[in-house]
């Protein structure tokens, strides 16, 4: 099949998300846009599973706009806590916190809980959907430990908490460019790339 245009919609109301589809996604064949050109688009309710989740995103923004459109859904597990809040992280601990206030709440449940395991990963499943075409979703994880105290002011959500295996600064710490090489996102988003170039997508 192929696309008229190779306009691109990044389906995300997420900011932080945004910035790091495009600087992930970077294919030159593409032009990337956002959401705040096609306001109209309604998503329906979220469900409980990343894969479903990102990919009613895609595929709700490819119907109502005919473009090309790429989502994530993701989200943050941590061990002690079973997996939660995972698919439901953007909403943990109830809605209208700010990402300063979610992270203190997470923190506060460890405390509460006495737990001694930090570990925790962090899940992307990104989705392309083609309009009247086929659907791909590609997983990435990242592995690493919480803090005891937010660190570093780049990034979003619970970035300042979150320590990848292998370094010593937070997600917030690190450089767009450091986070993406090893994020999650950053390893479902190059998977996603690879369906986007191939030709037959493309005019
Ligand atoms: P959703 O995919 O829109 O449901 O939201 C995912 C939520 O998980 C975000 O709002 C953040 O709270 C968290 N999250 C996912 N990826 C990241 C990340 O790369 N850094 C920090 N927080 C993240």
């Amino acid at each position: 099949m192929k696309i008229r245009e190779n306009r691109v919609l990044i389906a995300t109301t997420n900011l932080g998300k945004l910035e790091e589809f495009k600087n992930i996604l970077e294919t030159p064949e593409c032009t990337f846009v956002g959401l705040d050109e096609y306001p109209q688009v309604k998503f329906p309710a979220e469900g409980q599973s990343y894969f479903e989740n990102a990919r009613i995103k895609a595929r709700t923004a490819a119907r109502q706009t005919g473009l090309v459109s790429v989502a994530d859904d993701s989200g943050l597990e941590v061990l002690a806590l079973g997996g939660r809040p995972g698919p439901l992280s953007a909403r943990y601990g109830g809605p209208g916190l700010s990402d300063f206030e979610r992270s203190a709440y997470l923190l506060s449940e460890l405390e509460t809980l006495g737990a001694v395991s930090r570990l925790a990963r962090f899940v992307c499943v990104a989705a392309l959907a083609i309009p009247d075409g086929p659907s791909f979703t590609e997983k990435g994880t990242c592995r690493g430990v919480l803090l005891q105290e937010a660190s570093g002011t780049r990034g979003f959500g619970y970035d300042p908490l979150f320590v990848p295996e292998g370094y010593e600064r937070s997600f917030a710490e690190l450089s767009k460019n450091e986070k993406n090489q090893i994020s999650h996102r950053g390893i479902a988003l190059r998977a996603i790339s690879a369906h986007l170039r191939k030709e037959s997508f493309l005019s």
